[in-house]
């Protein structure tokens, strides 16, 4: 940890969640150019926020994959082997995991979430649903590797990753949350038997993705701005949301969307002591979401170990789902 960073967080007694946010921050802001974690988006406020943005109607990644789910979810049940345990790497709302649930006898679903909270709660609405389904919550990061539970050693594991969230990451750390999953199904099992069933956002024309990320109603702009009000809240920052404004991009080199927040004027913000000098029109880059071809996703899977099973897409090739197995 950078000194200065370190006496901050001392001088403020941060709690240790906070003091990581403080460090990211203090660092992103020092950075040329800036830039914040996307995985700060999510307080509470953010959680509600995100909810609202996959309601909206130009964002179609939630509708698109829950219509693919739903149609094919014979045939994607139809890949798990019987007696499985379905892992679910950063398991929200179970709207998508029932659909699979109700397509085919799962003896033990194991949702990990870093919120263990909010599964515990999840878990027993699904029990009273699913009686003969035996439920694992594990509250873990699940980017990094973590044991899964005894009950679950000596069963076949197929993991459930939907929603585009390995569009967050970049390529190689993708390709590296992929090798963890590979090894995490893998354990105490023939990693071979491992299955993984992965949503993934596909290529578009631009007029289709930046509305997606920078709707009329205003609802992702104040799910990035709420960044800059978490800083406030958190870290005693002073900064003035209305001197901010939200920007979404389609980098198409890089295929992927980018998210900022573009300063409206020169201007120094303060958190936790520390100054930050902003020109008019400079940007803070706080998400990129990368959109794959079907060739470029089957790449970035080979290099993980897996081989690509079987893939299905909407009927507008907006967005897919992927069965890969372990090779
Ligand atoms: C969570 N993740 C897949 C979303 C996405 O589409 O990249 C996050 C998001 N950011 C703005 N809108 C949605």
């Amino acid at each position: 940890m950078n000194m200065h960073v370190a006496v901050q967080a001392r001088a403020h007694q941060l709690d240790p969640q906070t003091q990581s946010f403080a460090n990211d921050v203090l660092d992103g802001l020092s950075r040329s150019p800036k830039s914040l974690p996307p995985k700060y988006f999510y307080d509470d406020l953010g959680s509600e926020l995100f909810v609202g943005i996959t309601k909206l109607p130009e964002y179609y990644p939630t509708r698109t994959e829950l219509g693919i789910l739903r149609a094919r979810a014979g045939e994607i049940a139809a890949l798990i082997p019987p007696d499985a345990a379905l892992v679910e790497f950063g398991a929200g709302a179970t709207t998508k995991i029932r659909l699979l649930l109700g397509a085919h006898k799962v003896t033990a679903y194991v949702p990990v979430d870093i919120s263990g909270d909010f599964i515990a709660a999840q878990a027993e609405e699904l029990c009273a649903d699913f009686p003969e389904l035996a439920v694992y919550p594990v509250a873990a990061d699940f980017t990094a590797p973590f044991a899964l539970p005894d009950d679950v050693r000596e069963l076949p594991k197929v993991g459930f990753f939907p929603g585009s969230t390995i569009g967050n990451f970049e390529p190689h750390e993708a390709a590296d949350l992929l090798r963890t999953f590979r090894d995490i199904l893998g354990q105490d099992s023939l990693s071979q038997g491992a299955r993984l069933i992965v949503g993934v956002d596909l290529e578009k024309d631009e007029k289709l993705l930046v509305p997606a990320y920078d709707d009329a109603a205003g609802v992702t702009a104040q799910f990035n701005l709420n960044l800059l009000a978490r800083i406030n809240r958190e870290l005693g920052g002073d900064i003035d949301l209305r001197t901010f404004e939200h920007r979404a991009i389609y980098n198409r080199d890089q295929h992927r969307i980018e998210m900022h927040l573009v300063s409206q004027r020169d201007q120094t913000v303060r958190i936790l002591g520390e100054r930050f000098a902003f020109t008019a029109g400079e940007t803070i880059h706080t998400e990129n979401s990368y959109k794959y071809s079907l060739p470029r996703f089957r790449t970035l899977a080979e290099q993980a170990g897996w081989s690509l099973q079987q893939s299905w897409m909407d009927d507008s090739g907006l967005f897919s789902v992927h069965a890969l197995q372990a090779s």
